[in-house]
């Protein structure tokens, strides 16, 4: 760490992660052991890098940025390109889960090539390890599979369909609408996707789903009877400035975190506590002699260099330039 606070080759402190690393077949197996999978998205390189050392199996760059970290009203405007940047900053975080980019509304809509040619640039661009895409397209999973790209399927409330839903509603809730979403997960492992989101449905329909199909499925509204469960990372900790959902379980409070953060230091800006003579930096000895002799400027040109020095050194240097 340098004193701007980014790496200048310098190393970050060592990952606190257990390896080996979670692959797509790894899920498979995880839901053949009865072993839960915990997913849950993010979007950026410190949030990323908390959630793989917390030990979590699957990281879903989710476009669920569009409202948590771009502030749009949906998920609807991120852009393929937007997507590209975060997941690449998630990809530098992340040693042992499984990394999914969401691919954004429009980008796999239209023809399977150009559909392909967009997931390429997930894993090919920014190191993602599946895609996810919303909806039964089966057809559209068929290929990508078999372009050696995993998929992750996302059936039941799919935010993307948010106009053609009339609203964000849970789904799936006659017999007629079940049976079809299972024919829809079905259709989806038989094209082989390696995994399936299922958001917003009740538990009873979650429950038989995921009890008769052979790959994962991961819950979010669903209940608690999904393989695994997923959880947006800005409503576990309090980040979305709006009410939270009936499935969302605040885990922490980040704002509540952050705000007292941010008062402390502008009160101690305001009242002039911050920074203290402890966290500044200060002349040589000699050099500070001489300015206080004559107050001059042109005598302590030659200590300026020393200082200059330890002003782009690493945080070591720092420490010692801290007790000057
Ligand atoms: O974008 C997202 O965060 C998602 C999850 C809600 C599954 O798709």
């Amino acid at each position: 760490m340098n004193l701007t606070g980014f790496s200048a080759g310098a190393p970050l402190a060592p990952h606190r992660n257990p390896l080996p690393k979670v692959t797509m077949p790894a899920l498979g197996e995880m839901k053949r052991q009865g072993k839960p999978i915990s997913a849950l998205t993010a979007y950026d390189y410190a949030t990323a890098r908390l959630v793989d050392e917390a030990g979590i199996d699957l990281i879903l760059v989710g476009d669920s940025l569009a409202m948590v970290v771009l502030g749009h009203e949906n998920t609807l405007a991120v852009t393929v390109d937007e997507m590209l940047h975060h997941t690449r900053a998630v990809r530098r975080a992340v040693r042992r889960a499984l990394v999914v980019a969401d691919m954004p509304f429009g980008s796999y809509h239209g023809a399977i090539g150009e559909a392909q040619a967009n997931a390429v640039r997930f894993v090919k661009e920014a190191g993602a390890e599946a895609v996810k895409i919303e909806g039964p397209r089966v057809e559209l999973v068929r290929a990508l599979v078999r372009a050696e790209i995993p998929v992750v399927g996302h059936l039941g409330l799919t935010p993307q369909s948010v106009h053609r839903m009339g609203g964000y509603r849970v789904q799936a809730r006659t017999l007629d609408s079940v049976l079809q979403l299972q024919a829809d997960a079905f259709a989806l492992a038989d094209a082989g996707a390696g995994a399936i989101v299922l958001e917003g449905i009740p538990r009873e329909a979650a429950a038989a789903i995921t009890a008769a199909l052979p790959i994962p499925t991961i819950g979010i509204g669903a209940g608690p009877d999904c393989d695994g469960q997923i959880l947006v990372f800005h409503d576990l900790v309090n980040l979305t400035f709006a009410p939270a959902a009936k499935f969302v379980r605040r885990y922490g409070d980040a704002a509540a975190l952050f705000r007292s953060a941010i008062d402390g230091y502008r009160e101690d800006v305001e009242h002039r506590v911050f920074p203290s003579d402890a966290e500044s930096y200060h002349l040589p000895e000699a050099a500070r002699r001489l300015l206080d002799a004559d107050g001059g400027s042109q005598n302590v040109r030659d200590d300026d260099a020393a200082m200059d020095d330890d002003a782009v050194v690493n945080i070591d240097a720092r420490e010692e330039t801290n007790q000057a």
